[in-house]
């Protein structure tokens, strides 16, 4: 693949177009009015040509703060078609004493974000665990099933109202199982069982039925337990009829998995995709807790990592979005996540602090390039 033939077929399909194969059904529609409003949807050489190119929709999550500052706007805009905030929509964010929830925030961001062109994610409406839970919450004073009910309801009913057809994906439910494939079982789990998912994707598809909807977990092809528990649960959210369109895979890159796992991660995502689920990376880094001190060694192991995970994940075709977690070292949020033994700043993110591409980025750019069209 040259260069030249990469952006040629990259002008062939538009970001218009793009939104609509990536995302299917009503978010098209929703992507086709979101990029009508916004002058900008030209075609970049970025990341995002390149995967547009393959029918693939990319982006990246970034911090709220990182908006304010211009030549990472610039950088965000020359590679990404979708972005969305890191932290910001996160329900114990948004809301701590007393259930009113505050916008001001996330109104700001989805505002800067659509004016320049990009989709959003909106991440995420029920993380179940009680540190992702606002205090008030967490406080005791709901007492029976129909009390936590009608509180994750109205947590959902304001925000997707709100932002009804501005929002092209949302994680609905983040995070429920664990590595072993087992629940979670955080407090709304355990007041009302699997309704979580009944009611959280419920109340989303009513308020904004244009939206994609997307069940985000840290499945990786190292926990064959973990995909087990999240395929016996797609099948039941299909069974009951439950609003979800996809399955969102964080991809927290840490390690090499072995070539049988890689064999039995590509017989996972195809039973994914064969429920009709739409599959996306939704949190894309490199946890380099574990690699080498010295940065040039570090970014290289590093992105060899990312690449095969791309490569081996990406050869399914319903995989139809990449977005990374946090686009430059500048803004990184993961840090304090498996810190480093020698102190070391993380370096996860494609582009270094100063901006300019590391390793990662031209691993994801072959990557994306080397894909086959969707
Ligand atoms: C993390 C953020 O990166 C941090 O800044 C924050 O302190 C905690 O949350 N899985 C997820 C993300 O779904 O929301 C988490 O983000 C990282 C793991």
């Amino acid at each position: 693949m040259t260069v030249n033939s990469t952006s040629r077929s990259a002008v062939a399909l538009t970001r218009r177009e793009l939104a609509g194969v990536a995302l299917g059904g009503g978010a098209a529609l929703a992507a086709a009015h979101l990029l009508a409003t916004p002058a900008t949807a030209q075609v970049r050489d970025g990341l995002a040509a390149i995967a547009r190119s393959r029918g693939i929709l990319f982006g990246s999550m970034t911090s709220e703060k990182s908006l304010d500052d211009s030549a990472f706007r610039q950088l965000l805009r020359a590679q990404c078609d979708i972005t969305g905030p890191i932290n910001a929509f996160k329900w114990h964010v948004m809301s701590r004493a007393s259930p009113r929830q505050d916008f001001s925030v996330v109104d700001r961001f989805v505002s800067i974000a659509r004016k320049s062109g990009f989709l959003v994610r909106g991440h995420t409406l029920l993380w179940d665990k009680p540190q992702m839970l606002p205090k008030w919450v967490m406080a005791g004073s709901l007492r029976d099933p129909a009390e936590w009910e009608q509180a994750l309801r109205a947590r959902i009913d304001q925000v997707c109202g709100r932002f009804a057809g501005q929002i092209a994906i949302w994680d609905v439910v983040n995070e429920a199982l664990k590595f072993n494939g087992r629940p979670v079982n955080g407090p709304f789990a355990q007041a009302l069982g699997e309704r979580i998912f009944d009611i959280a994707f419920d109340a989303a598809h009513s308020n904004d039925p244009r939206a994609t909807l997307i069940y985000n977990d840290y499945v990786m092809p190292e926990y064959p337990r973990m995909q087990d528990g999240i395929l016996a649960l797609l099948t039941g959210l299909r069974e009951r009829g439950v609003p979800c369109q996809g399955l969102g895979i964080q991809g927290h890159v840490s390690r090499l998995a072995s070539d049988s796992q890689y064999r039995q991660w590509r017989q996972f995502l195809a039973a994914v995709a064969d429920l009709g689920l739409r599959i996306m990376i939704t949190e894309l880094d490199v946890t380099d807790t574990d690699l080498p001190a010295e940065a040039s060694i570090r970014d290289v192991e590093g992105a060899d990592l990312l690449g095969r995970f791309l490569e081996e994940t990406l050869a399914e075709r319903a995989v139809s979005a990449v977005m990374t977690w946090g686009l430059a070292d500048r803004y990184e949020g993961l840090s304090y996540y498996r810190p480093r033994a020698d102190g070391t700043k993380r370096r996860p993110t494609p582009f270094d602090t100063s901006l300019a591409p590391k390793p990662a980025y031209d691993a994801l750019r072959q990557a994306l390039a080397d894909a086959p069209s969707r």
